[in-house]
């Protein structure tokens, strides 16, 4: 089956107008993603995903190497022909309505009035923008404008939508918002390929990742193969016991922290927990918690940063 996406050996280097300075910002980066997925496309600030995101639907070259849309080179205009974008800062023309943006969309597609119409009912439905159509976009929040970019991103149908950054600067509502409507596009069996920092969403709905540092790649796979399911460590909330007393435990510890009367104590060994447990009870103190933390996919991508500023 033709991958949604096959990046081979893409490389960037931009040349600095100031002396032509070459700054290499995409190293040979090899990329596979599987038609019908989610794809989350993690990196820290810098690392390239942004240019990446440029190379593969055609606002900039690659210096070497290329990519393959359903088989189709990015060098041709039709690899764009089932393709939608959503730029990490999308620019809107603030005077005109949501509604009036989307004709603009629809027309620039060539879609007939009826068609036109149509479509623009069923994006605002799915974005959730009905009755906020005759709005300015001036006055629109940053969510809205957020979900009129996806409407515009979705509006020829596309099989692969890539997004730069869908939930940056959304709050929580705004971001699950973001996460449904990707979900959705999975339903209907379409790809989606988006950039983001924020990886608890990506935890929440990415079916395979690939953290990209300093324009290499350093690690792609299926969340599960990549997150270790053991409890990494576990986290005891107690109350009733005082410092002194808790000093006769220290070893046992990893953490220690205070809170009013509270105190949050972790334990790196899960087998530490029968023993703590037994002596809050000798010390007639109360257990308001335990709470097991397995990997996350924050604690490997901190472990892939360290390794790649160390390289
Ligand atoms: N046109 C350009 N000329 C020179 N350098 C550039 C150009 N565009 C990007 N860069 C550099 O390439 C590197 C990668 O930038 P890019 O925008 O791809 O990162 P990113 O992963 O999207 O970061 P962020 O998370 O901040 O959006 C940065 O060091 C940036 O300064
Ligand atoms: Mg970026």
């Amino acid at each position: 089956m033709t991958s949604a996406i096959e990046i081979k050996g893409l490389s960037k280097t931009f040349r600095s107008e100031f002396l032509q300075k070459e700054k290499k910002v995409l190293s040979n980066l090899n990329l596979s993603v599987e038609s019908g997925t989610i794809f989350g496309f993690l990196g820290p600030n810098g690392a390239g995903k942004t240019t990446t995101i440029k190379l593969l639907t055609g606002l900039i070259h690659p210096t070497s190497g290329t990519a393959f849309i359903f088989g189709k080179s990015i060098r041709e205009i039709v690899s764009r022909e089932k393709m939608g974008f959503l730029p990490e800062r999308p620019y809107f023309y603030e005077y005109l309505t949501g509604l009036e943006f989307l004709n603009f969309c629809g027309e620039l597609f060539g879609l007939s009035r009826s068609s036109r119409d149509k479509k623009i009912d069923e994006l605002l439905e799915l974005v959730d923008l009905k009755g906020s159509e005759k709005m300015q976009m001036r006055q629109y929040s940053k969510g809205m404008l957020q979900r009129i970019g996806l409407a515009q991103a979705l509006f020829n149908d596309p099989e692969l939508v890539i997004m730069d950054e869908p939930m940056s600067g959304l709050d929580p509502v705004g971001r699950k918002e973001v996460r449904d409507i990707i979900l959705h596009l999975k339903d209907e069996g379409k790809t989606v390929f988006f950039s983001t920092h924020i990886l608890s969403d990506a935890e929440l709905i990415c079916d395979e990742v690939a953290i990209l540092i300093g324009g290499t790649l350093r690690n792609q796979g299926k969340l599960e193969d990549f997150l270790n399911p053991k409890v990494k460590s576990i986290e005891v909330c107690l109350r009733g016991v005082s410092k002194e007393q808790l000093s006769q435990i220290k070893p046992m510890l990893s953490s220690m922290t205070f809170h009013d009367e509270r105190i949050l104590v972790c334990l790196d060994r899960e087998e530490r927990l029968e023993k703590l447990l037994a002596w809050v009870a000798q010390e007639k103190a109360q257990v308001i918690s335990i709470t097991p933390r397995k990997e996350t996919l924050e604690d490997l991508f901190l472990e892939e940063y360290k390794v790649g500023v160390k390289a």
